[in-house]
């Protein structure tokens, strides 16, 4: 049976808020994923012209029951998906796939390349089913020189034979693994067995 909810763009600080302590109750322990209050009233604030990449799903009583949060931080730049969340009343019903549509109609008419996310383990499959394209992010946690032994042990152990681009963040090393398939066996044991380090998926769709 389907549910009567309506998916469009956020059209007051006040519904954003709503939108924004949903978020905030399914990662409680992810102070990142959500911002707080004033945080959230600033971040509409300050990207005015890309409300169209801010939806939300609506009941017919005026409940906010999902979110989909998106930016573009300059002209050009590859859309990201700052956090997206379904109430689980309404989930398996199409919503955040609706919610996700919605972001990218605003990517593609600003003409940004693609949209980019870190997306959670259990949230992987529901990109891959929209599909995105899924990489392991090898996050390196400091920026000395034991970094540079842990990127070494990582491209000689777990990593050998696999692509990877290497970027960095505030000076710390990251390392993008392209893979053919997400693999959470392998994903943790990259994570047994590469010292400090913190790894995730990072998924895109390219337009
Ligand atoms: C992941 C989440 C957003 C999905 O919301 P939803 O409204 O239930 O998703 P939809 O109904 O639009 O699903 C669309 C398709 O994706 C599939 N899907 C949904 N969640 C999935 C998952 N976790 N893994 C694999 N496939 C999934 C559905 O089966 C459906 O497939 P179908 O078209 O073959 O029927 C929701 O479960 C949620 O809010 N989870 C907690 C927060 C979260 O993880 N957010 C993502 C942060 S990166």
């Amino acid at each position: 049976m389907g549910v009567n909810v309506a998916v469009r763009t956020v059209q007051s600080s006040h519904e954003m808020l709503a939108a924004q302590e949903l978020l905030a109750h399914m990662f409680p322990h992810h102070p990142g994923a959500a911002l707080d209050s004033d945080r959230a009233v600033r971040y509409r604030a300050l990207y005015p012209d890309q409300a169209d990449m801010m939806a939300v799903a609506v009941t017919e009583a005026g409940e906010a029951v999902g979110i989909a949060l998106a930016s573009q931080e300059c002209t050009g730049a590859r859309v990201i998906l700052r956090g997206l969340g379904v109430h689980p009343s309404v989930r398996g019903h199409g919503v955040a796939s609706r919610l996700l549509a919605l972001v990218e109609q605003g990517a593609i008419r600003r003409h940004a390349p693609g949209v980019t996310l870190g997306s959670v383990d259990d949230a992987v499959g529901f990109y891959l089913r929209m599909g995105y394209k899924a990489v392991l992010l090898v996050q390196f946690v400091a920026a000395d020189a034991s970094a540079e032994e842990a990127v070494t042990a990582a491209l000689a152990g777990p990593l050998a034979g696999y692509a990877c681009l290497r970027r960095s963040y505030n000076g710390i090393p990251q390392l993008f693994v392209q893979v053919g398939t997400v693999d959470m066996d392998f994903m943790r044991r990259v994570e047994q067995e590469v010292p400090s380090v913190s790894v995730g998926w990072v998924t895109g769709k390219d337009f």
